[in-house]
Order: C-alpha cells, then sequence, then structure tokens
C-alpha cells in the first residue's frame, strides 16, 4: 500500500473564500462530556478530521453510541447510562484529548480506570496538575501498568490554584467539579476560547459554572441527576482559520477565511499585522490580504489570550520568507521546533537555540520532499510548499488528517497548485 502525500507547487496567489471548519480542541472536549448525562445528544459543525474517529472508538469502548455523518458536519452521540468506567491503553494513546474522560467519569461514576495518556511527540506531557487538583477534591489515585486508577465516592468543591493554566487540567477539574458537593474555585484557569465553548455546553446541561473565560472559574456542584443532553453547535476552528490565513498571506493573495473569529485570535492577527498582512474583520469571518514582501517580527508563545503555540509553524514559516530577522520563542513545549529540520530542507534559513527558534528570511524556498512531524507542523509546512520553487512532497499526512478537515480541497479551491498523490 502507497501511503498518501501531498504536492504541492508554486504558482497563483491565493484567491477566493474559504470556510473554516469546527474546532479540533473543542469538539473532542464536547464528546467527552457526552459522558456525564444519559440520553441523545446532538454536536453540530463538527469537523471531518481523524480525531474525531479516534475520539468516538474510545467513546464507544466506554459504551456511547455515535453516529458520525461527516457530510453534514454532524455527530449524534446516545448515552444508554451504562458505562464501562475503563478507558484502554491502545486508544487513549493515539490522542491527548483521551485524558478528557477522566473528568466526566470520575464525577459521574465515582471510579475510572484509564491508561497514561499520549498526544503529539513534541515533549512530554505529563497530568500531575490535573491529578493534584482532583486529589484536593478528594479523589484518590493509584498508578500501575501505565493505568490510573481513581476513585472518590464523592468529589468535594474545594479552592484549587494551577501552577500554570494548563488546558487539560483545567477542563477535566471543570467537568469533574460539576457534581461535586459544593463549590470548586479554580484559579490561574485556563481562559482558551474552546474551554469557554465545554462550559457553555455544559451549562446549556445543567450545571452551575461562573467566571467562564476568566482565570478563575467557580463551580456550584450540582446532583448527578440534574444534567440533561443538550444539542451544541462546536465553535470554528481557530488554528485552521489560522493556516488559511497564513497560506493567503504568503502567497500575497486575497482571501475571506469564512467564519474565522477575530476574538478567538486577536493577539495572533495583531501580530500578523505587524508583518505586513492586512486582516479585516467581516460580518462572518476576516478578510486577509497578503503584502508583497513579509516584515520579520518577534512572536512569543503563551496561554490564551497569548499567541498560542499551535500557530507557531506557521509563524516560523511565514518568517522563513520575510525581510529580515525573527525571533520565536516558545514557552509551551520546550522540545517542539522538530519541523525546523525539514523547513530547513525546504531551503529556510533556522537556527534553534533552546527555546528560541532565529529565523533570518531568504529570497525563495525550494521545493523538496519532507514528513509532517505532527498535525500543525505537517500544514505548516504545506504553506511553505506554496511558495517554494519546484516541488514540495510532504509525507506522513495522517498527522494532518488528525486535525486539518480536507486542507487540500481547500486550499485548491483557492487556486493552490496541491493535490494528494
Ligand atoms: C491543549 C491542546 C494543544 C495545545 C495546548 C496548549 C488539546 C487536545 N490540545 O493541550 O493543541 O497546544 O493545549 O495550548 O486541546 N502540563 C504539566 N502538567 C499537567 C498538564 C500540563 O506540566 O498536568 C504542561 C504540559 O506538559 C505543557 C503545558 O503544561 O508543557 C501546557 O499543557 P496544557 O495546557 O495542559 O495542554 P493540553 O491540554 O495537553
Amino acid at each position: 500500500m502507497t501511503l498518501p502525500r501531498i504536492r504541492v507547487r508554486p504558482g497563483n496567489r491565493l484567491v477566493g473564500t474559504v470556510d473554516v471548519p469546527g474546532a479540533k480542541n473543542s469538539v473532542l472536549k464536547l464528546m467527552a462530556a457526552c459522558l456525564m448525562a444519559d440520553g441523545d445528544y446532538v454536536l453540530t459543525n463538527v469537523p471531518g478530521i481523524d480525531d474525531v474517529t479516534t475520539m468516538a472508538n474510545l467513546l464507544g469502548a466506554i459504551g456511547l453510541r455515535i453516529t458520525h455523518d461527516p457530510g453534514r458536519a454532524r455527530l449524534e452521540i446516545s448515552n444508554p447510562g451504562n458505562l464501562q468506567l475503563v478507558a484502554p491503553y491502545e486508544l487513549v494513546e493515539q490522542i491527548r484529548a483521551s485524558i478528557n474522560v477522566l473528568g466526566p467519569l470520575l464525577g459521574r461514576f465515582g471510579e475510572v480506570r484509564i491508561a497514561l495518556p499520549g498526544g503529539d511527540d513534541f515533549g512530554s506531557r505529563p497530568i500531575d496538575m490535573h491529578l493534584s487538583g482532583l486529589a484536593a477534591m478528594g479523589a484518590e489515585f493509584t498508578i500501575r501498568h501505565g493505568d490510573v486508577h481513581a476513585v472518590a465516592d464523592r468529589l468535594y468543591g474545594a479552592e484549587i490554584t494551577l501552577d500554570f493554566p494548563s488546558v487539560g487540567a483545567t477542563e477535566n477539574l471543570v467537568t469533574a467539579a460539576v457534581f461535586a458537593k459544593g463549590t470548586t474555585i479554580i484559579d490561574n484557569a485556563a481562559r482558551e476560547p474552546e474551554i469557554v465553548d465545554l462550559c457553555n455546553m455544559l451549562v446549556a446541561m445543567g450545571a452551575r459554572i461562573e467566571g467562564v473565560g476568566s482565570s478563575t472559574i467557580t463551580i456550584h456542584g450540582v446532583e448527578r441527576d440534574e444534567l440533561r443532553p443538550v444539542n451544541h453547535a462546536v465553535i470554528p476552528d481557530r488554528v485552521q482559520a489560522a493556516t488559511y490565513v497564513a497560506a493567503a498571506a504568503i502567497t500575497g493573495g486575497e482571501v475571506t477565511v469564512r467564519n474565522a473569529v477575530p476574538e478567538h485570535m486577536e493577539m495572533l492577527l495583531r501580530r500578523f499585522g505587524d508583518m505586513g498582512i492586512t486582516v479585516e474583520p467581516q460580518h462572518n469571518g476576516v478578510l486577509v490580504v497578503g503584502p508583497d514582501k513579509l516584515r520579520s517580527i518577534d512572536v512569543v508563545t503563551l496561554p490564551f489570550p497569548g499567541v498560542a503555540t499551535d500557530y507557531k509553524p506557521l509563524v516560523v514559516a511565514l518568517l522563513s520568507v520575510a525581510d529580515s530577522v525573527g525571533i520565536v520563542t516558545e514557552n509551551l513545549y520546550p522540545g517542539r521546533f522538530r519541523y525546523v529540520d525539514e523547513l530547513r530542507r525546504l531551503g529556510a534559513n533556522i537556527r534553534t537555540d533552546g527555546h528560541h527558534a532565529i529565523v533570518r528570511g531568504v529570497p525563495r524556498l525550494s521545493g523538496a520532499p519532507v514528513h509532517a512531524p505532527d498535525i500543525r507542523a505537517g500544514a505548516a509546512l504545506v504553506v511553505a510548499g506554496l511558495v517554494a520553487d519546484g516541488e514540495t512532497v510532504i509525507s506522513d499526512v495522517h498527522h494532518i488528517d488528525r486535525g486539518y478537515d480536507d486542507l487540500v480541497g481547500r486550499l485548491a479551491s483557492l487556486g493552490a497548485d496541491i493535490a494528494r498523490v
């Protein structure tokens, strides 16, 4: 069997309109939240990505019945109530978001056995903050044979200050606290739009949550039978949106990125503005106009509302052809520069030093065979390929498929010379 690759050639400036699908980092958590109440849910604006299938398989093994209709961007999820409180390693190791079953199952059933999670291979991803927060609420853990076994007949409200505003820890603590006895306050909570989306769905289900989107979230516990299923539309994916902004910009194109929410990517769009990219908010999205030559800038990744680490490979790709020198500093995942070697194969001039990448713009990139080391880095190589002389062929496309809903088709519809081969 020949594995699929993506072939990109330089050419046209991208022009037209592209729709942004639903957010990967939201939908996976919303799916896990369907563990919390029996009955029938409908999620809409669901992206057609492989991680949704993986999460559906995991939740299916736990006992949910899930029908995915990618044509209508829709998931029907039925929770029969009789669930297996086990998340097996074969499924958990495939995606980081599998850890998001911990809070819902522990809060609702008082027990869960879950394999320690995997995910992208760019550095260590511990879950100590998840566990210490749940321990403060009364949970007890044993870790054996690669599994975490968590028990708590009942969780109790607690005041928890996170060492760092972890997205996953905030989500697990919020979902667990929904059924805790009393009030839980999470300080230094993460504020990402995907957390707001999850909290909005939980509130619609009957949870009592305050301070959503701020760094102090307060959850007043409710009884286990007080939640009900809902229909919920997933928010648009800000990283996929940023990918189309970057693709338009690097080709000097003019593209309407429909459904992009500027408030979800404000800091990034400001930095893009500094690079000479015009991004105008529209009624339902943004209009992007790329400059003749991108300007080099320095960028630092931070938790929301800062520039997200997931945007970083795109920023580095843009800086590779900008007019001068830009320094990109990674503050979330120290090891997350592996794709730099691949960009160098395209002729980029990048030096890494600890958690900094120093990017000297070159006049032209030159196409080459490269491989996608993870989801976002893969997309950045595609974006770079749009302006690399000759042909760029990207392998390990399965990484891109985990998080991108038809990246190739959407770019082709804007006039890119790109195909899946
Ligand atoms: C989520 C996103 C990911 C994004 C990241 C940061 C999903 C499925 N993934 O990942 O795309 O890059 O947010 O915006 O939504 N940490 C600890 N201990 C913990 C938890 C985290 O040390 O208990 C560290 C991590 O190793 C990492 C940093 O904190 O260095 C950020 O992690 P976190 O915010 O939890 O990211 P994820 O939820 O895993």
